[in-house]
């Protein structure tokens, strides 16, 4: 992944199509804050007329002081010029961190979104903590540059062409020399381009390297602590810290030798206008305030020379950050048509089914299966088997399987499976999926406008009422991530109620009684074949008690889909 990564951004960077595509992405993203954004750029622009206004009056003041004349009106004018260059200077940075700050996160909420339309199996080979980064810093390195980099270089460049034309009303030959620093500018930046965008790619992956451990650590702190691995994670951590710092190191370094270079070149101008206004004014060719603008507007005009030179890497900084966002948005999307098909009497077939995660490792072959409407069909088979993966291929979390899974209701219509189809299906996963919040919070994702009655009927569905009602704040009871603060056969019973308050005419339970003793899961089960209106329903368990509950039942094994009447000792087999 990493040298692939690499290797795609240098492409990107070499090949014109895809720089196209980068900025016809980058385009593509800033279309919506044009107007704020040539707000920003006009205000910068205005910011390097008051400068030149700046120098000329100084001009004028020093000269008009040489020859005697009064000069109280220039120290006037030249305040008033200042005082305004604050106020558009403050009004600028008012400006650009609420332009910044909107835009960075309309980037954000974009690729935030296609992270959630991403096909799962797809998405879920990227650690959260790399797309964490890839979600705050690196889309804040692109935002930041939209926002800040393109409207300073555009900015720069203006400020270089006037700044070169009004020195050149003065002096030609200064004019020039003055812009002799761009050359050292140009191959210094070029230089550093090539490297920057190596480097800048390397320390966004070191840096999600670093976060994915600490969150990864965090959110099983209880591990580490059980098995007393706090100075091994610390160390750990600081091993990546390092592996960080080297990258850190290398593009500061590279960063530092090319400023030095630059400010030489600068200073060698700067000391060359000084020496040549001096020269002038002892051969009174020039006047002091001849050599005031002249040493202001040098200034000004390598100033901005040199700031353009050093946008060069972070503008590759942006394009290299660009390109780990652009790579999320190059997986397959998921097509969420809505479904067409009436709901009554659902069942689903499963015809010529192959699957594997990985080639030549099938999970599936050519299995099938009728699940019919309204039964309840529990799925057993031994561990790592693939019932699991059914379930995600019945919800079309890949696409990537061959044979057809087909939903089909009393009246003969028929619907292949597709994300859509999770409207109509409940799913009730494996091991703890609440999310921190309340319980009703937590219930309410299965259906936000849900009243009070239906959560408590979800919660009596789950054998989950007695408990919660019990609880301080009852069902106002704040839970922690994953469930915190509560059992886990609470917790399971609380994501039943979930999914049961959802009423989907289709619902799938993947070990979902596991942590309940048999008391509370006869409950649950009495619940669930009582629920109005009635699901078809698939159960994965291992359970005796929940295969009584079913009407028949499906065992996985030799990567096909059997129906058998199992035999108690089979069924732990
Ligand atoms: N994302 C994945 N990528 C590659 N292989 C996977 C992935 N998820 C699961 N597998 C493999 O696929 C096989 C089936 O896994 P699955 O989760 O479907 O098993 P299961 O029958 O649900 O097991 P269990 O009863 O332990 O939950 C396992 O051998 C597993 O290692
Ligand atoms: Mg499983």
């Amino acid at each position: 992944m990493e040298i692939q990564t690499i290797n795609k951004i240098r492409n990107m960077i070499k090949n014109k199509d895809a720089q196209k595509e980068y900025i016809k992405w980058l385009a593509a993203y800033s279309k919506p804050f044009i107007p704020q954004l040539a707000l920003i750029f006009l205000f910068d622009t205005l910011l390097s007329f008051t400068n030149i206004g700046l120098a000329l009056v100084g001009k004028e003041m020093v000269d008009r002081a040489t020859n005697g004349s009064g000069v109280k009106n220039y120290i006037l004018m030249y305040m008033a010029v200042m005082f305004s260059s604050l106020v558009v200077t403050a009004l600028y940075q008012l400006i650009a961190a609420v332009v910044y700050e909107k835009f960075g996160f309309g980037i954000r909420k974009r690729v935030y979104r296609r992270i959630l339309d991403t096909n799962w199996l797809d998405i879920t080979k990227y650690h959260t903590g790399d797309l964490m980064t890839r979600l705050t810093s690196d889309v804040a390195a692109v935002a930041g540059g939209i926002a800040e980099t393109i409207p300073t270089i555009i900015r720069l460049i203006v400020q270089v062409v006037i700044t070169f034309f009004t020195l050149a009303f003065f002096d030609w030959r200064l004019a020039m020399l003055a812009l002799a620093v761009a050359p050292v500018a140009a191959v210094v930046s070029w230089l550093l381009g090539r490297k920057v965008k190596y480097l800048t790619v390397k320390v966004q992956e070191t840096e999600s390297a670093y976060r994915s451990f600490m969150q990864e650590s965090l959110a099983n702190i209880l591990i580490v602590k059980s098995f007393r691995t706090e100075d091994y994670s610390e160390k750990h951590l600081t091993e990546l810290r390092d592996e960080r710092l080297h990258w850190v190191l290398k593009k500061t370094r590279m960063g530092v030798a090319a400023s030095s270079v630059m400010s030489l070149a600068f200073q060698i101008g700067y000391v060359t206008a000084f020496a040549w206004g001096v020269i002038g004014i002892s051969n009174k060719t020039l006047t002091f305030g001849t050599m005031t603008v002249f040493l202001s507007l040098v200034n000004q005009i390598q100033g901005p020379i040199m700031s353009l030179a050093e946008m060069i890497p972070k503008v590759v900084t942006i394009l290299a950050s660009a390109g780990r966002i652009i790579e999320l948005q190059e997986l397959p999307e998921e097509v969420k048509s809505a479904t067409n098909i009436k709901t009554e009497g659902l069942g689903l077939k499963v015809n010529d089914l192959s699957f594997a995660y990985v080639k030549d490792e099938p999970i599936f072959e050519k299995a099938e299966i009728d699940f019919k409407p309204g039964e309840f069909t529990a799925i057993v088979g031994r561990s790592g088997i693939g019932k699991t993966t059914l379930i995600r291929l019945i919800m079309a979390f890949t696409n990537r399987f061959h044979g057809d899974i087909e939903f089909y209701n009393k009246y003969g219509e028929t619907e292949s499976t597709n994300a859509g189809v999770r409207e109509f299906i409940s799913y009730v996963p494996q091991g703890n999926t609440l999310f921190s919040g309340t319980i009703r919070d937590n219930i309410c994702f299965g259906g936000v406008k849900a009243s009070d009655r239906e959560i408590e009927e979800a919660l009596r569905g789950a054998a989950a009422y007695d408990f919660v009602q019990e609880l301080p704040d009852g069902i106002d009871t704040k839970i922690g991530e994953k469930g915190y603060g509560i059992s886990e056969g609470q917790a399971q019973r609380i994501a039943i109620a979930r999914a049961l308050l959802k009423k989907a005419p289709f619902l799938i339970l993947d070990e979902a009684t596991a942590s309940l003793d048999p008391e509370t899961e006869l409950m649950v089960l009495d619940g669930l074949r009582n629920w109005n209106p009635r699901p078809t329903c698939l159960l994965i368990s291992h359970r005796m008690s929940v295969l009584k509950y079913c009407d028949s039942e499906i065992r996985i094994k030799d990567h096909k889909l059997i129906t058998e009447k199992l035999e108690p000792e089979q069924i732990f087999a």
